[in-house]
């Protein structure tokens, strides 16, 4: 199935014992104590893990795989994860890992400078002046001013905050199916979780909303889904999804004499099950926002750095044949892939918006972490390995033939709704009756786990059904780990058939 040795980590192991050995014997009673500690942390069996996770963590902390087996990942090469028998996994589902697994190139970059200095964000330093300039030149005028964060979740917060700053308005559209992060204020703007918890007192729809949210500020919107909503033909949905954005600024505006304060949307909508925007959406729903004195905050913290192929950010995604002008977002957000790991993200933004934050909000900006040395090292050797490994092209070539693999299997595999996507973001979406689109949400559970279990795949699942298999693999994925896959996936629905009903089983958090 991989191209990566069954050897390597075995050596990679013996390794490590020898050298742990080594400084074993010149070490001193106390330091050997420690360094025993060290080396049992890491040779602890599955079973001591998780013992020790059910004694310390809280049941709410979530795991892969929780009821049908969870991972013990030890390792990362490229597009595999390696558990602690050796035992390679291919990875669909790691956009963070953009570069691959432990790539070399971010690994010294972050070693050196780890050797160097870590400090907090206050002081001068070239990686993270560096690093502003060239993520800034990644974007369209007006986008220039950045900031640095840790995390999506950060991102967000900031976005909303220099959006409140700059409207005066707390009023929030967002999309059905969304999630933002799990900070408090970008879980309110989170159906995907606002929904599901008990967390927040949903004001119910008689207050003017359509739909429950956790307060008046916040107006949720149908995803434009052209697969499963009610408008499917794609010269027409993009217009006519925007009437529902029309129709939020109506209501702030006329109704209750308030501006709008911004429109949250993915480039690339990954939990509402890897939905695009169809041609003419953001033209027109962008339009209404901003007539309402709103902003369009575009998250690409799932979608951004060359993964959709054909466009480095998913906001400037056209549709082949049906291209339109490029609707430049007021404030970007951006995350996960950007440190392949390391902690980093980031808000870009207009000067108009910055400066409103500086004279409105009138207060200083510090964040500990946010951009430190280290992380923007893991940024720049990022953006450098995108470029020297033409991951971008990357895209287009084994994202479209992963796609197109996919699609040819739809031809005779009933099961396969839709498929759909850009580059290496792709969703494939699983049905039991093409008419009625039912989702086949146990089905593609089961899936996940054979493919898992048998195969040794790790996938994702999204949708409001949880019925899309959501693929956004480290984008060093190979067509040999293309053709692993597609076949594999095949296979897994092989099974699926000689098992029976599967429809009783537990479902399995991917
Ligand atoms: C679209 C989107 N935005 C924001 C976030 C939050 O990012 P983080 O988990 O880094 O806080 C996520 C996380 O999954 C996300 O998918």
């Amino acid at each position: 199935m991989s191209t990566l040795s069954p050897l390597v980590p075995f050596l990679g192991s013996i390794l490590v014992s020898v050298i742990l050995l080594k400084q074993e014997q010149s070490e001193k009673p106390e330091q050997q104590k420690k360094r025993t500690m060290t080396r049992n942390a890491v040779s602890m069996t599955k079973e001591a893990v998780m013992k020790l996770r059910r004694k310390y963590f809280s049941k709410s902390v979530s795991i892969s795989y929780a009821n049908s087996g969870p991972l013990m990942i030890v390792q990362g090469r490229g597009s595999h994860l390696i558990d602690e028998n050796g035992v390679a996994y291919l990875d669909t589902r790691n956009n963070v890992a953009h570069c691959g697994h432990s790539h070399p190139r971010v690994v010294k970059a972050v070693q050196d400078q780890v050797a160097q200095l870590n400090t907090n964000t206050r002081y001068l330093h070239p990686n993270v002046a560096t690093l502003g300039q060239r993520l800034s030149n990644l974007f369209p005028d007006p986008l220039e001013i950045v900031f640095f964060v840790n995390s999506g979740s950060e991102a967000n917060d900031l976005a909303l905050r220099l959006a409140r700053a700059c409207t005066g308005s707390k009023n929030t559209i967002v999309v059905d199916g969304s999630y933002h992060g799990h900070t408090m204020t970008v879980l309110e703007v989170s159906p995907y979780k606002y929904e599901q918890g008990g967390e927040f007192d949903l004001q119910p729809p008689k207050m003017g909303l359509k739909f429950q949210s956790p307060g008046r500020h916040i107006w949720k919107v149908p995803a434009p889904d052209i697969y499963r909503g009610p408008h499917r033909d794609i010269r027409t949905a993009g217009r006519e999804y925007a009437k529902t954005v029309e129709e939020a600024c109506h209501f702030y505006q006329k109704e209750c004499g308030e501006k709008v304060g911004a429109f949250l949307l993915e480039g690339g909508m990954s939990t509402p099950g890897a939905i695009l925007s169809p041609p003419g959406y953001l033209a027109h729903s962008v339009k209404a926002v901003r007539d309402a004195g709103g902003v369009f905050i575009a998250d690409e913290v799932q979608s951004g750095f060359g993964r959709f192929g054909t466009s480095f950010w998913a906001f400037q995604h056209q549709h082949p044949g049906h291209e339109e002008e490029v609707v430049v977002p007021d404030i970007v957000t951006m995350g996960k892939p950007f440190g392949n790991g390391m902690p980093l993200a980031a808000v870009v933004t207009t000067r108009a918006v910055a400066e409103a934050f500086e004279t409105n909000a009138h207060i200083e900006y510090f964040n500990t972490f946010g951009g430190n040395p280290v992380c923007a090292a893991a940024g720049l050797a990022v953006l450098d390995t995108i470029e020297a490994e033409k991951l971008q092209q990357k895209a287009v070539q084994v994202g479209g033939y992963l796609q197109d693999k996919f699609m040819a299997l739809q031809q005779h595999l009933e099961i396969i709704g839709d498929v759909r996507g850009s580059g290496f973001f792709i969703g494939v979406e699983l049905v039991r009756d093409r008419t009625t689109l039912e989702a086949a949400t146990e089905e593609t559970s089961y899936i996940c786990s054979v493919l898992k279990e048998k195969y040794k795949i790790l996938t994702s699942i999204d949708g409001i059904f949880e019925n899309v298999l959501m693929i956004k693999p480290p984008m060093v994925f190979s067509k040999a780990d293309a053709d692993y896959f597609v076949e594999s996936f095949e296979g897994a629905v092989g099974d699926m058939k000689a098992a029976g009903d599967v429809r009783s089983m537990e479902k399995t958090p991917t």
